[in-house]
């Protein structure tokens, strides 16, 4: 083959045989392919789409690419057997549940493997979240990945470099070339790092709205229904939730921010929102895991999952204790008239807290601990005339102005009802 013949097909329409799959994700991973080739056939498959049967073997082939794990021998440090169990998002904004699940989910003596991400475009990463924690470290090798799962039962890290190398190269480029928002792209690159990665369970959290990469729900229904026969196919039991991300997930979006409020959910408070979130995920990976007839919300009251949360940050070498890093400015956004706060879109409050600092503009970027947006209003809440929406948090001033220009007509105060703003409540 050569990778021209492969874009060739894709571009006229034809369905990829696996011959050809297996070998362009091959060369590109060993650099035989180049990055302009891969990204003329990443946006070929954009713009044509794959059968199933690509995109099982396009899953297969970015499997194949890396080494896999394999948790099935995994015990506590006494010696009695652990499942393991997992969940991934499909990217939002303000999108943190993956903080206090992984500790409310370990609790009760299920393991919890979580390899998660940075950010991708205007979606937050976990990792640079988690790294806004003084000291906490990201990379562990596999074997210190194993013993923390032994003996805490939580452990969220970066994957290791030999696991789907071939996702490592596409994800970075998909995120500079127009090409994140394609369910054969997405549902492979998600599920070649979980098939991999060899949870017993896998939670999707398949997110729909306009912040989210499925702006519609027949779109993230097709996703979610492409990402289960992916992991059932591969002998992971695998469920998915479809959940909206058209308001932002809490009452901030921002690395640092988020920590605060996902310590909040720990300790017992934060916004209904993100505890009903955790909630129900928490209730879905532990049932994967055959523990059935608990109500998860009760280790969150009780200082349970906040103990595994202590331990599983002074594993990874961060003090849970340490103050969290603040913005050097900030800058309030106020309503202009009395009435409800009608609408607050998702995808305006994440770009702005990206162009405040919390994302990356170009590959490899520092991100900004303390910067993002802090909301003090939700859809349906009514406000008052010169009363703070939002706060803006940066340490670099000259970035409001664009994060304000995100956020024109992605918010609106305006006359409604009780009845209407209690509706508006109730949607968000
Ligand atoms: N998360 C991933 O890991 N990959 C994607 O393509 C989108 C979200």
């Amino acid at each position: 083959f050569d990778a021209i013949e492969v874009i060739h097909a894709k571009r006229d329409g034809h369905a990829l045989t696996r011959e050809q799959i297996d070998w362009v994700v091959d060369a590109y991973t060993r650099d035989v392919v180049a990055d302009e080739q891969m990204s003329a056939l990443t946006m070929a498959i954009f713009l044509n789409g794959m059968e199933r049967r690509e995109i099982a073997e396009w899953t297969a082939a970015m499997i194949a690419s890396g080494e896999r794990m394999d948790f099935a021998g995994l015990t506590t440090p006494e010696g009695r057997p652990l499942a393991t169990t997992d969940k991934h998002s499909t990217g939002g904004v303000g999108d943190k549940i993956t903080l206090p699940l992984a500790p409310l989910v370990a609790s009760y003596g299920v393991a919890v493997p979580q390899l998660s991400g940075r950010g991708l475009g205007h979606t937050g990463g976990t990792l640079d979240k988690l790294e806004s924690i003084r000291g906490w470290r990201a990379d562990l090798s596999n074997q210190e990945m194993m013993r923390q799962l032994s003996e805490v039962g939580a452990v969220i890290c970066a994957a290791g470099a030999g696991l789907a190398p071939a996702d490592k190269r596409l994800y970075a480029l998909r995120d500079v070339t127009g090409t994140v928002e394609a369910i054969p792209l997405i549902a492979s690159s998600i599920m070649s790092k979980k098939i991999a990665e060899g949870t017993g369970t896998l939670v999707l959290d398949v997110k729909c709205g306009s912040g989210a990469f499925m702006k519609n729900e027949e779109d993230a229904r097709e996703l979610a229904r492409t990402m289960v026969d992916l992991g059932r196919d591969a002998g992971v039991n695998t469920t998915a939730l479809l959940t909206d991300m058209s308001v932002p997930l809490g009452l901030t979006a921002g690395n640092a921010l988020e920590v605060r409020e996902s310590v909040e959910v720990l300790a017992g408070g934060g916004p209904a929102d993100v505890v009903e979130l955790t909630v129900e995920l928490a209730r879905a990976m532990l049932a994967g895991a055959g523990v059935t007839g608990v109500d998860p919300a009760e280790n969150l009251r009780n200082g349970r999952a906040m103990d595994v949360w202590t331990r599983m940050i002074e594993a990874q070498g961060g003090d849970p204790r340490a103050q969290l890093p603040t913005a050097a400015h900030t800058e309030a956004v106020t309503a202009e008239t009395d009435g409800v706060l009608t609408e607050l879109d998702a995808m305006a409050v994440g770009l702005a807290a990206w162009r405040l600092g919390a994302g990356r503009e170009r590959q490899g970027q520092p991100v900004q601990a303390g910067a993002g947006v802090e909301l003090h209003a939700r859809p349906g809440d009514r406000v008052a005339k010169g009363q703070t929406l939002m706060t803006l948090h940066t340490d670099t001033p000259e970035r409001f102005e664009r994060a304000k220009a995100a956020l024109a007509g992605g918010w609106a105060v305006a006359e409604a009802d009780e009845a209407a703003a209690a509706a508006l409540r109730e949607r968000s």
